[in-house]
């Protein structure tokens, strides 16, 4: 395909993908598993996990997706054709779909909430779980706010990969960084500061089970973007001089710093509250820290704002770049694949997943009787997305890259084309044929059948 955008500089491939990967798993999630899950000893588990389980399986990705440059369905059909391999596209493809149509909603809350600390109304002594709960119920303003951060997403993707994707990353990554630089700074003068961190950082290896190890490896997973056809895309806009290697080790560096960091944010704030349990995911960041926020800077209200605006500042600029690079494989496949134009498919996209993120949104309120499986909309699209379709294309992708692919077409990615020495190549492979696909099935075991 000859038209087919790319980018154009390293550091807007490496900002890119961050972007992709840092994101609400980040924030919310990995500073809460690490500490319910024994601190340093979860973090040590979690960087085994990213590095020897993580990055072959991001390296395979930008393989498949370098070598053929296209689409991640088409690339899989390029590699081995008419073969049932071809799942491995179709599941990328459409588990970023169904994952982009909750993942707005909950990023249009943190849009909700980005306006209305900015706008001073996520202070004073009010009850922060009625305002959460009486705007996620309410029919109309999440819906609101879910479809103008579509439009944003649709914004940036409509301008193409270079002019949109990257340009934006180039700016926001930066912006991002900046702003939990900030508010690490900040939270050293917090009182509980030194309770906070030693919360989040003692090492206590009796609470490492089985169930903690496949939690750390579902966590990396996840907070990679990994087996979503979102790296795999980026990757077939890489140029020839991109080292895969190095890429992914960079995007999976600037991930766990970011990650770590978030940690260091939230619970010196709320060690600074006495009697405040830290909750985890939606309860934590949109009830408990807005309490928090706002008591910890009692005495300084205008560094509480500052504190408070900027916190979701970071949590919606991290949602956007994420929720772009999970819009980007559907809108290229619908462009390659069903020959429309690149507006045209984006525009499609957009309304798809703005359709189903209002079913989602609404599945929260006043349709929360409507079930299936006892689970409403919303919770039934992350079940079947994270739990069930992901670690299935994790599986995919590493038996696909480590036993199908040619070696030597492997290879000639790795190193790109024998010019790079990649001396760990027979560490990648023996990771991505045995350790990879394995830990990912027994996780997969483990949360479907046994949890
Ligand atoms: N990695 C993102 C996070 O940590 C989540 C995400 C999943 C982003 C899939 C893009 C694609 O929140």
């Amino acid at each position: 395909m000859s038209n087919r955008g790319s980018f154009g500089s390293k550091i807007g491939v490496v900002l890119a993908a961050a972007g992709s990967a840092v994101g609400l798993g980040n924030v919310w999630r990995f500073p809460t598993e690490v500490g319910n899950n024994g601190g340093a000893a979860f973090i040590l588990i979690y960087l085994f996990s990213v590095f020897f389980i993580g990055v072959p399986v991001m390296v395979s990705e930008f393989v498949i997706g370098r070598n053929t440059h296209a689409n991640t369905i088409t690339a899989f059909r390029k590699l081995a054709p008419k073969t049932w391999w071809r799942i491995g596209g179709i599941e990328g493809v459409f588990v970023a779909f169904f994952i982009s149509c909750y993942y707005i909603v909950v990023s249009g809350w943190t849009l909700h909430y980005t306006v209305a600390s900015f706008l001073n109304r996520l202070s004073g002594d009010q009850d922060y779980k009625a305002f959460f709960n009486s705007f996620v119920s309410n029919p109309w303003e999440p819906i609101i706010y879910t479809v103008v951060f579509m439009l944003m997403t649709h914004f940036v993707i409509v301008r193409g990969v270079e002019r949109g994707i990257e340009r934006f990353s180039k700016l926001m990554m930066p912006m991002l960084l900046l702003i939990i630089a900030v508010l690490v700074i900040c939270s050293f003068s917090m009182s509980g500061f030194a309770e906070g961190i030693t919360y989040l950082l003692r090492p206590d290896f009796s609470k490492v089970t089985p169930s903690v190890v496949l939690s750390a490896v579902g966590q990396a997973f996840y907070s990679l973007s990994l087996a979503m056809g979102c790296l795999c895309t980026y990757a077939s806009y890489f140029g020839p001089n991109t080292n895969l290697m190095k890429t992914a080790m960079s995007v999976s560096v600037i991930d766990t710093c970011v990650a770590i960091l978030c940690g260091f944010i939230i619970f010196p704030a709320v060690f600074s509250v006495p009697g405040v349990e830290p909750g985890e995911g939606p309860g934590l960041v949109f009830i408990t820290l807005p309490h928090v926020f706002n008591i910890a800077f009692h005495s300084v209200p205008l560094i509480g704002f500052l504190f408070s605006s900027l916190f979701y500042l970071l949590l919606l600029l991290s949602a956007l770049t994420s929720a772009i690079s999970l819009h980007e494989p559907v809108t290229a496949y619908i462009h390659e694949e069903w020959h429309v134009s690149r507006h045209r498919a984006a525009g499609m996209v957009t309304a798809g997943c703005i359709l189903l993120a209002i079913a989602c949104s609404l599945s929260m309120g006043v349709w929360n009787g409507f079930r299936i499986g006892g689970l409403c909309l919303f919770d039934l699209f992350d079940f079947v997305s994270a739990k069930i379709i992901l670690p299935l294309g994790g599986i995919i992708i590493c038996l696909f890259v480590g036993w199908r692919l040619d070696r030597q077409l492997v290879y000639n990615e790795v190193t790109n084309n024998g010019s790079l020495r990649i001396r760990l190549f027979r560490l990648y492979i023996f990771l991505v044929r045995w350790v990879a696909p394995l830990a990912i099935s027994i996780i997969f075991i483990n949360e479907l059948f046994l949890s």
